[in-house]
């Protein structure tokens, strides 16, 4: 069975419906361990109450981002990960980290890719520059993740309607509700090894 490390720095509804999924016997994976670099994530408690390992690591510990990432490399091959999921981790992975992982580093983000993304688009930023552009639909997509910001081959995508009566808190909310229903279910196809990149385009096997 995989063993995945989720990645979280906030809330962890993401890592909550990755851990339902598995509960629920629709994915066949485990989580090694939960990492935060944000004591106070929320999500840390969710994996504590689900009997899963949780490390906290703070950036202002080490001298740069890199010695940083060096010493999250370290703690996830203590686990034994084969794939990473980041899911609301906000921070940049160093060179070192993405090439330790090849393709088997994925994350959510809470638009539909190429729109609203890259450096400085995390949270509620990203349904503000939404309704600010005027768009008519956004969404969510998991891609994988390669040493930009969110550049990475793209996994699955899914779509909300705006609505006129939307603000940036609405918006958020009813994005996050198909996350929950999506990066389940890239884990599982990342779990069962099905996810094939040609180019990037990534395609799924039967
Ligand atoms: C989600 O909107 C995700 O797309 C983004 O950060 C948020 C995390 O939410 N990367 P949660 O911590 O999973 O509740």
């Amino acid at each position: 069975m995989k063993r995945i490390a989720v990645l979280i720095s906030g809330g962890g509804s993401n890592l909550q419906a990755i851990i339902d999924g598995i509960e629920a016997g629709e994915i066949q994976a485990e989580i090694g361990v939960v990492l935060s670099n944000r004591k106070a994530a929320h999500g840390l408690e969710r994996a504590k109450k689900h009997n899963i390992p949780t490390e906290y690591i703070c950036k202002l510990h080490y001298d740069d981002n890199d010695i940083f990432n060096d010493a999250i490399i370290e703690k996830l091959a203590a686990y034994k990960i084969d794939f990473v999921v980041l899911a609301g981790y906000l921070s940049i992975l160093s060179k070192k980290f993405v090439q330790a992982y090849p393709n088997r580093i994925i994350n959510i983000h809470p638009s539909l890719i190429p729109a609203f993304c890259g450096m400085g688009y995390y949270g509620l930023k990203v349904h503000e520059a939404a309704l600010e552009y005027g768009v008519k639909v956004t969404g969510a997509t998991v891609h994988f993740v390669d040493e930009e910001a969110d550049t990475g081959a793209i996994i699955l995508q899914d779509t909300v309607q705006v609505q006129q009566e939307d603000d940036s808190e609405t918006l958020q909310q009813r994005v996050l509700k198909i996350e929950h229903a999506l990066l389940p279910k890239a884990v599982k196809l990342m779990a069962e090894n099905k996810l094939q990149i040609v180019g990037r385009r990534v395609l799924i096997k039967e």
